[in-house]
């Protein structure tokens, strides 16, 4: 899986490291080593991802699109930016997106660091015109300069250390306490008896763990892969496959880079990234811990419950050319249905368990809201 170990030694070593709780046997996420986990950096991270002075007219961060409120989303179906303008995809959460192989429904950014790097400069999301301008605001507020001194030694702001800070609060964003948590650590009374048949559904007849992957060493799941289950044929592929070739061909590497951003052209999914037809409207398997708590779902919001999810998959998906071949009609009954959707919220932890805690999270994003702060308080 790529999982970078040596990290490990080397923060043991730093002051400020910052231990990451894990269950017996989870595996540790993939941290860059240039940027290794330590509790000055995740208290910088915080107040970058709260702070509105990052978009390029203060009125969005982060956390409007990754609200704690929402399970780190935004409860909408597609994101809104500065000035109200709407995006073309679903915010997911970035719970546990410190362990995802990947970033973004088509998978075009590696790291966290390197994700972060767009919504801020994204003209429909924080719309800053570039990552100096983004530099030149963080150094302009007194509070940051002693923070980055306390995070990276010397108070030089960089989009870098910007990045890596934001990228390092990120990975603390893993809670592990939920009801299901509790069954596999042994508690056989944690999930109710729907939840557990539901489960069995789940890795069954359903045929679900066939793409959101599970095991006790990576229980998130997901496959890490890119599936067109048919969500998004609600147009002619072929048809948008011409435009944005046509877009490549010209040579026009502003508009291209920002065909994941056009309502429409979006839609081609992994495509975009990968140019290859068997990509064409296949997206990441996203994960589903806390899945109850961001509705709507799916790349573009267009499904508004799990109950909608749930009949989507039972008629087995959208029929289009490139639909995947592990997705069929499945012929479960209403209590089965029902079953694994008691199992989904069984993975609900609103607590934040050890790395984190999600009420005080929660109180930061009220506070900003409400215009009472534009940032966390300087730790
Ligand atoms: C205007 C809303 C908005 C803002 C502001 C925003 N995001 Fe996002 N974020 C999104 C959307 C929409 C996506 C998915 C886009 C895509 O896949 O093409 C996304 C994707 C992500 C992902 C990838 C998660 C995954 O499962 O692939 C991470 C991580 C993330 N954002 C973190 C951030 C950080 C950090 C910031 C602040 C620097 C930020 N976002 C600002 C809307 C927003
Ligand atoms: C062939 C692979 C595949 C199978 C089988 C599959 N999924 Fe998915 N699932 C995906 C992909 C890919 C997405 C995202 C698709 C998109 O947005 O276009 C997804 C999205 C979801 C979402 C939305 C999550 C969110 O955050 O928006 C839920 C919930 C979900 N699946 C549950 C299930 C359940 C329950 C089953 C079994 C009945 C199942 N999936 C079977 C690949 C699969």
């Amino acid at each position: 899986m790529g999982l970078k170990r040596e990290w490990k030694n080397s923060v043991a070593t730093l002051l400020g490291a910052f231990a990451l709780y894990l269950p017996n046997g989870v595996l540790e996420p993939s941290i860059p080593a240039e940027n290794p986990l330590t509790a000055e950096k995740v208290a910088l991270g915080k107040k970058l991802y709260f702070d509105k002075r990052l978009s390029a007219d203060g009125t969005v961060s982060c956390a409007s699109c990754h609200d704690p409120l929402h399970g780190f989303s935004d409860g909408k179906a597609v994101a809104t930016g500065i000035r109200g303008q709407a995006g073309a995809r679903n915010s997911p959460t970035v719970l546990y997106a410190g362990f995802s192989e990947v970033q973004f429904w088509d998978g075009r950014a590696p790291t966290l660091e390197e994700q972060a790097k767009q919504p801020l400069i994204n003209p429909v999301e924080m719309g800053q015109p570039s990552h100096d301008a983004v530099v030149k605001a963080v150094a302009s507020i007194a509070d940051y300069p002693p923070l980055f001194q306390k995070a990276f030694g010397s108070p030089e702001v960089t989009i870098d250390r910007i990045v890596q800070a934001i990228a390092s609060f990120e990975r603390t964003l893993a809670p592990f306490s939920s009801p299901f948590d509790r069954f596999l650590a042994g508690d056989k009374n944690a999930l109710s008896d729907a939840a557990k048949r539901g489960f069995q559904l789940f890795q069954g007849k359903a045929r679900c763990v066939t793409c959101h992957e599970f095991n006790r060493s990576f229980p998130y799941f997901t496959d890490n892969k890119f599936h067109n289950i048919g969500v998004a044929m609600k147009g002619n592929f072929e048809q948008l496959a011409r435009e944005a070739q046509a877009i490549q061909a010209r040579g026009d590497k502003e508009a291209e880079s920002t065909l994941a951003h056009k309502p429409g052209i979006e839609a081609l999914g992994r495509w975009i990234v990968t140019r290859e037809p068997k990509d064409i409207g296949a997206f990441k398997t996203p994960g589903l811990r806390n899945v109850a708590l961001t509705a709507p779902y799916m790349h573009d919001g267009s499904l508004k419950t799990l109950e909608e999810v749930m009949d989507f998959y039972n008629r087995g998906g959208e029929p289009n050319p490139n639909l995947d071949g592990g997705m069929r009609p499945l012929n479960l009954t209403k209590e089965e249905i029902a079953d694994i959707i008691e199992f989904m919220k069984s993975l609900t932890d609103e607590s934040g368990g050890k790395n984190f805690d999600w009420e005080e999270l929660k109180e930061l994003s009220r506070k900003t809201r409400a215009g009472e702060l534009v940032a966390a308080p300087a730790p």
